[in-house]
């Protein structure tokens, strides 16, 4: 057992340089997380966790203060490429940035054009562990984050005879199964990588990458205790389940956290009243630069339901409108704000035609309205039809702002009926308006919501819980050595 167990984090994407969904949020926090655990946490073994990022154009890091320390050729049909890592640091801990023309090429972290995707995330997998042996630090756990950097992983299981690659142990992070990167037989058979034959998958998903990465990895961990059960159904295992299930004894889920300094009511320049869990009554304040904001009624006694989120189907906005459009007469006002398919946008913006004086649909980015929607909004809407972990619920109760979820994945893991938030199990507009009742009628009794609230407030969502699981899988992995 090294008395330093070094662990190199593989993601597309990382806050604070680069972000688009939640898996910025975990490769920006879950590394920081574990380098800061106290000594008890990992029984005296030191954590040194570094982070490894695709450079892409729109990056934040300053690249004017990066150091270049390593380059490396990736073999490829028809003219192998050249790969450059330039490192520096967020809070104390490495980064390594990794370019080449895939990468450099790229206008975006996902494109609208999967086949370019599909070449840069197989190009920086591969890239990753010819660079490795140049570094002056080698890792012994590669822990690698959905589909685009899953064939790092297959490629490694094929370079035992390497005696730098054959010792590290790998981990999987799963943060969304139906996201397998694609039908990538040509850019395996030009990347060098042999076909797999793996009987328990379906022929389909042996030239994807997420299931090619899925069969290499040591241990898989889906981002919730209960998705890790749901990817072994049919409903949620899109055609893997029968291969997961070969996998059970390797499956472990972890919650993710929230970064809670970053999150914090009392602390939040966005609120224009911040405020702590004793002090309920500025979140009153908020609501009212809500509405004000948004040019709805200002109205204290009516509830006012928030949804942050990708316009997305798994979101499950199709339904929350159809449950809306029909709640009927009694107060109630509905602010949606994100991006994404431009059918369900246009299905939003419906709403509002019917709705003008109740519904607001803000079909942008934007992180302040966001947090101005967490800490004055009455209830959180997340009826996604699947949700692996889901961050918004977390943030929503963490600001007082009461969830009403699916019970599926994260949501239920986080999420306790009639004493921090409200879930339905049925995926139809009735079961949603039910809960939607509930929280209605417990929102009529001020003692009651207020009590709602600070059950939800008081509950620790920090990322300190996920990473002690992760330092004992880690452990665990190297102890097989
Ligand atoms: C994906 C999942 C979401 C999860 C996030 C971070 O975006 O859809 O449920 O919270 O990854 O793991």
């Amino acid at each position: 057992m090294p008395a330093t167990l070094n662990v190199l984090f593989l993601a597309a994407e990382a806050s604070p340089f680069v972000k688009v969904g939640g898996l910025a949020d975990v490769a920006g926090s879950l590394p920081l997380a574990l380098r800061n655990l106290p000594p008890e946490a990992t029984r005296g073994l030191e954590l040194d966790v570094r982070l490894i990022l695709p450079l892409h154009r729109s990056n934040r890091a300053d690249t004017t203060t990066m150091l270049p320390v390593a380059s490396a050729l990736v073999y490829r049909r028809g003219g192998s490429l050249m790969a450059d890592v330039y490192q520096t640091s967020l809070r104390g801990m490495p980064v390594y940035f990794l370019t080449g023309d895939p990468i450099s090429n790229a206008p975006t972290v996902y494109s609208s054009d999967a086949a370019l995707d599909r070449e840069k995330y197989a190009f920086f997998s591969l890239a990753i562990l010819e660079v490795l042996r140049k570094l002056d630090w080698q890792p012994d756990i590669l822990h690698a984050n959905d589909w685009h950097t899953a064939l790092a992983l297959y490629a490694l299981r094929s370079r035992r005879a390497d005696p730098v690659l054959a010792r590290i142990r790998t981990v999987l992070t799963l943060h969304n199964l139906p996201y397998m990167g694609g039908d990538s037989r040509d850019i395996l058979s030009a990347y060098g990588l042999m076909p797999l034959q793996e009987k328990l998958l379906p022929d389909w998903a042996q030239t994807q990458p997420l299931p090619l990465g899925l069969w290499a990895a040591d241990v898989i961990v889906p981002v919730s205790p209960t998705y890790a059960r749901e990817i072994l159904t049919p409903e949620f295992g899109h055609g893997l389940e029968t291969y997961l299930r070969s996998r059970a004894d390797t499956i472990t889920g972890i919650l993710n956290g929230i970064d809670t300094t970053w999150f914090d009511p009392a602390r939040d320049d966005a609120l224009p009243y911040p405020f702590d869990v004793d002090h309920l009554e500025a979140r009153a304040q908020n609501k009212e630069v809500l509405q004000k904001t948004l040019d709805l009624p200002i109205e204290a006694e009516t509830p006012v339901i928030g949804m942050v989120t990708r316009i997305d189907q798994q979101k499950g906005i199709d339904l929350a409108l159809r449950a809306l459009a029909r709640f009927g007469e009694r107060p109630w006002q509905f602010v949606l704000l994100g991006t994404g398919d431009p059918s369900l946008e246009n299905n939003a913006r419906n709403l509002q035609t019917i709705y003008p004086d109740r519904v607001r649909i803000v079909l942008r980015y934007d992180d302040a309205l966001a947090r101005l929607i967490y800490g004055g909004a009455d209830c959180f809407l997340m009826p996604s039809r699947y949700e692996p972990c889901g961050l918004a619920q977390m943030i929503a109760m963490r600001y007082g702002c009461i969830p009403i979820v699916h019970a599926t994945g994260g949501l239920k893991d986080t999420v306790q009926e009639g004493k921090t938030g409200f879930l339905f199990h049925e995926l139809t507009p009735e079961a949603l308006l039910e809960a939607l009742e509930r929280a209605f009628k417990a929102f009529a009794n001020q003692e009651k919501w207020w009590h709602l609230q600070r059950n939800a407030m008081a509950q620790d969502f920090g990322w300190e819980r996920s990473a002690r699981q992760y330092a004992l899988l880690y452990r665990s992995l190297v102890n097989k050595n």
